[in-house]
């Protein structure tokens, strides 16, 4: 039907004859000469008809409205100089129409405008996911839907082309995957009573491929967990998943840093300095309070529990001796942006701490001279020696504020890592241009699980531990490793275990018998026993990673067909009821009981 893309003609082709296909952006009327910008998927391009020039096509052209689609066959000239248009690809040029067809109208009014003239952002997100298809038109998701197709090409180029990856899909409906969250089931209809949970991710099976010889596996994998949703999680979402044998950590780290340069060079052309700094989880936590630092900016939190453990002040040496710490981040000139109003109680930071779990900020206003300002005790329970040694460790000048978090570890650096976060915001810290990837590494092997009082794998249970750290396995450091971009965790992965005797070993660690095990993971522990080689690998979550270089703040923006927080399509208006007939066949019924409606 067509000879070419609207967006692709340039001014070499001028004098070309051309057919062109799309929809009407936009329609203008200018004294009896009708100007049309013509949109398909590779851009716009300018129609013009009038009725001296192109009289055939001049009704057509009139009765025109916006998202029509079209055929048109026209003539390219160069635009006159007073109408060039430098902002558009095609703007040197425009097409005098000799004949337009109309091919389908639109007779609804639209629940929004399509047209790339209008560039404001603010149609509402429950209409854009309810006409997705039309949304999905609009020039920002069109761009981001081609930079996540331009990012996984990327990525098969160089796994596929350069490091000799095979890609191998593994099943959707399968067995619980351990990945800890709570699983997507599905009914099996031939076995009644039975469930096919769908994958968290496809860990097992690539392990098992490892066993199976293929060497270098990756797969774009699409994963189901049924969490809590947040702007950076759906329910499904998709994996660059990989796993290599005979390899070791470094060897890894150094082929998904290239993987990553590759990435950014061919879709972005940024040269990214290699190698990515590496970070320890335990430094990462002192420093940032949490293993998702942002390393935009440099405020870091400084340990002081030391100092504290006899200070006179009760929060503060009571934090301390019951094993939890006090820590402080300081804000250079904190004393000209802060006030008190915002830090006690009612205010805004007092607000993102207690959010968090935390019971409030104690706070000193550092002056000239080393006089320090608090409210409540803490000025009058430090000695001078305290105060000093307070302000040498965190390298505090007259003008800076320093904002304490007292308390259970996890909690104080919860507390400090959100207002560290809130704060380099608000001050303008954050350079939105920078990219800072960074590998977090020497994971803990365990954390406890309060609820369940009992050790939990931090990772998964089949990450290795480092081999210095064996004889104690519940205290052990993993070999695992996540990547971090811009205080966002983007991927993830380990060295796995691959003797059975270690696995059981971090089977019984986490409270599972080795009858529960084998329950569980039988045909992993059985493959493992057939010649195992040695064998790690990654997961990257795509649609961050796509979220991140399209600089949007959801992955909804970078998903075709995404959920909304509630986990339901607003399109096709799924989870829906199913026949009674059906779940008869599938010989499962329904306790839930509708709220009836006063
Ligand atoms: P992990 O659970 O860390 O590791 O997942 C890997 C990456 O997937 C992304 N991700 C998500 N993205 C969107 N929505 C979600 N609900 C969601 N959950 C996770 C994150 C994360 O870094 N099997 C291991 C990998 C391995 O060990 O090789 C795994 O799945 O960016």
């Amino acid at each position: 039907m067509r000879t070419h893309y609207c967006g692709e003609l340039r001014s070499s082709q001028i004098g070309e004859t051309v057919t062109l296909c799309g929809w009407v952006d936009r329609r203008r009327d200018h004294g009896g000469v009708i100007f049309i910008d013509l949109r398909d998927r590779m851009g716009i391009v300018q129609i013009v008809s009038d009725p001296q020039r192109t009289p055939d096509s001049y009704n057509d052209a009139n009765s025109l409205r916006n998202e029509y689609v079209i055929k048109v066959k026209g003539t390219i000239y160069q635009r006159p100089e007073e109408s060039l248009n430098t902002k558009l690809p095609t703007g040197e040029i425009e097409i005098y129409a000799q004949t337009i067809e109309v091919l389908n109208s639109v007779d609804k009014q639209l629940p929004f405008s399509v047209s790339s003239a209008d560039t404001e952002n603010n149609v509402r997100e429950d209409l854009r996911l309810k006409y997705r298809y039309l949304d999905l038109r609009r020039e920002r998701m069109n761009k981001n839907l081609q930079l996540r197709h331009q990012v996984v090409k990327a990525m098969r180029r160089f796994l596929e082309d350069q490091e000799n990856f095979i890609e191998v899909e593994t099943p959707i409906l399968t067995r619980s995957t351990p990945e800890g969250a709570r699983d997507y089931l599905v009914p099996s209809r031939v076995n009644p009573g039975e469930w096919y949970a769908l994958p968290q991710s496809p860990q097992l099976f690539k392990q098992l491929l490892m066993v199976s010889g293929f060497d270098r596996y990756y797969q774009i994998a699409r994963c189901f967990r049924d969490e809590d949703l947040r702007a950076d999680r759906q329910p499904e979402f998709t994996q660059l998943d990989m796993e290599m044998s005979f390899m070791t950590v470094d060897q890894i780290i150094d082929l998904n840093e290239a993987l990553i340069s590759h990435i950014f060079k061919t879709v972005k052309n940024i040269d990214l300095p290699l190698p990515f700094p590496r970070i320890t989880y335990q430094e990462s936590m002192a420093k940032y309070g949490t293993d998702r630092p942002d390393t935009r900016f440099e405020l870091e939190l400084v340990d002081v529990s030391d100092i504290m453990k006899d200070s006179g002040f009760k929060v503060f040496s009571g934090a301390v001796k019951s094993g939890g710490q006090v820590k402080v981040l300081p804000i250079p000139n904190g004393n000209e942006f802060i006030s008190n109003v915002q830090i006690k109680p009612g205010g805004d930071l007092f607000k993102e701490v207690t959010d968090v779990g935390g019971k409030g900020v104690a706070y000193i206003r550092v002056r000239e001279d080393n006089q320090i300002d608090t409210i409540g005790a803490i000025k009058d329970n430090l000695t001078e020696e305290q105060k000093l040694e307070l302000l040498t460790r965190t390298n505090a000048k007259a003008g800076d504020l320093l904002l304490f978090g007292a308390g259970d570890t996890a909690t104080v650096n919860k507390s400090l890592d959100r207002l560290r976060q809130v704060i380099g915001e608000r001050l303008g810290l954050i350079d939105e241009n920078k990219i800072n990837l960074v590998w977090i590494t020497d994971f803990p092997m365990f954390e406890w699980n309060e609820d369940e009082k009992r050790l939990e794998a931090l990772h998964h249970p089949f990450t290795a531990p480092k081999p210095e750290d064996i004889n104690d396995l519940k205290t052990a450091r993993a070999l695992a490793y996540d990547l971090v971009f811009n205080g966002l965790e983007i991927g993830g992965g380990s060295l796995r275990i691959y003797q059975k005797d270690i696995q059981e070993k971090v089977f019984e660690t986490i409270g599972l018998s080795q009858e529960e095990a084998y329950n569980k993971f039988g045909f992993l522990l059985d493959a493992f026993e057939y010649g195992t080689p040695p064998h790690g690998g990654i997961a990257y979550g795509l649609d961050r990673l796509v979220m991140l270089l399209a600089k949007e703040d959801s992955i909804r923006d970078v998903i075709a067909f995404p959920k909304t927080q509630q986990a339901s399509c607003l399109l096709t208006e799924a989870p829906a009821n199913v026949d009674a007939k059906q779940l008869k066949e599938l010989q499962v019924a329904s306790t839930y009981k509708p709220k009836i409606k006063e």
